[in-house]
């Protein structure tokens, strides 16, 4: 078989960026895909660099004509897609308040990338997907959008509510079980990946892993085998209570 093309957005820095870095260094053809031109360039130059099979793409989740525009250039480029990651997300500044005080404009905007951003980017890139032999999707979740363990007072997570951020990633779990349904008869593989509480902008300086960590859950999620499963929610490896 070619080589693998994959995409990843949200890849000019953190768990995005270390991904591609993964998958390029496994042999993939990597697009990394960002909505800052500049800081996405620098990035896959960078990896370039280092001699890894790396190309920048132009990609804003919350802007549809730059969706309709990075699927058009995908498939005059390579005529399909393997992989793609929807790692791109956001954590908005008024985390902290409650759910009956969170601004609207603060849902609004949290779902415009991270759920709705996300559904439109893989309804684009589905029929490339499903011209490759094996197609992989990743939507990056968090372990903040159990609702199992949001309903338990015993769960770690439990006192972690920073409400839209949660929403919109047990959306993302329930969007990936939807279309995992709709797939289950094509090669087309579907996961939700919680890949940790990470070292990254969004998950400043206390969290538990390295990004380098922070990565695996995806990259072992995008190079499934083809009797991999399906409409799973994952850590590592280890499943998730939805
Ligand atoms: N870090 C953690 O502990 C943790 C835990 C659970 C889940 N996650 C999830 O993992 C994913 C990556 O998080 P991270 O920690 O690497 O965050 P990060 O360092 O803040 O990086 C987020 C990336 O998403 C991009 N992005 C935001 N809105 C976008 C848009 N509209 N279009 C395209 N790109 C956009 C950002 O681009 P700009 O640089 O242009 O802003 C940045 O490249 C997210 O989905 C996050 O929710 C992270």
């Amino acid at each position: 078989m070619s080589t693998k093309i994959a995409l990843v957005t949200g890849a000019n820095k953190g768990i995005g960026l270390e991904t591609v870095r993964q998958l390029a260094a496994q042999g993939v053809h990597v697009l990394l895909a960002a909505r800052n031109a500049a800081a996405g360039q620098a990035a896959a130059d960078q990896l370039r660099g280092e001699g890894l099979p790396v190309d920048f793409l132009p990609l804003d989740v919350s802007d549809s004509a730059s969706i309709r525009a990075a699927a058009a250039a995908v498939d005059t480029a390579h005529g399909r897609l393997d992989i793609l990651i929807n790692n791109a997300g956001i954590f908005i500044d008024d985390h902290a308040l409650p759910p009956s005080a969170q601004s609207l404009e603060t849902w609004r905007r949290t779902f415009d990338t991270n759920v709705f951003g996300l559904i439109e980017t893989t309804q684009a890139f589905l029929p490339l997907l499903r011209k490759s032999e094996a197609g992989r999707i990743v939507n990056l979740t968090s372990i903040l959008g159990s609702i199992t363990l949001h309903s338990d007072p015993t769960s770690f997570v439990y006192d972690t509510k920073t409400p839209a951020y949660n929403v919109s990633k047990a959306a993302v779990n329930a969007w990936t079980v939807q279309l995992a349904y709709e797939l289950r008869g094509t090669p087309i593989k579907v996961n939700a990946a919680h890949p940790g509480w990470v070292k990254t902008d969004m998950g400043g300086a206390d969290a538990h892993l390295e990004i380098a960590d922070g990565a695996k859950t995806s990259v072992a999620l995008a190079l499934l085998p083809a009797d991999g499963p399906s409409g799973t929610y994952t850590h590592l490896g280890q499943t998730l209570p939805w």
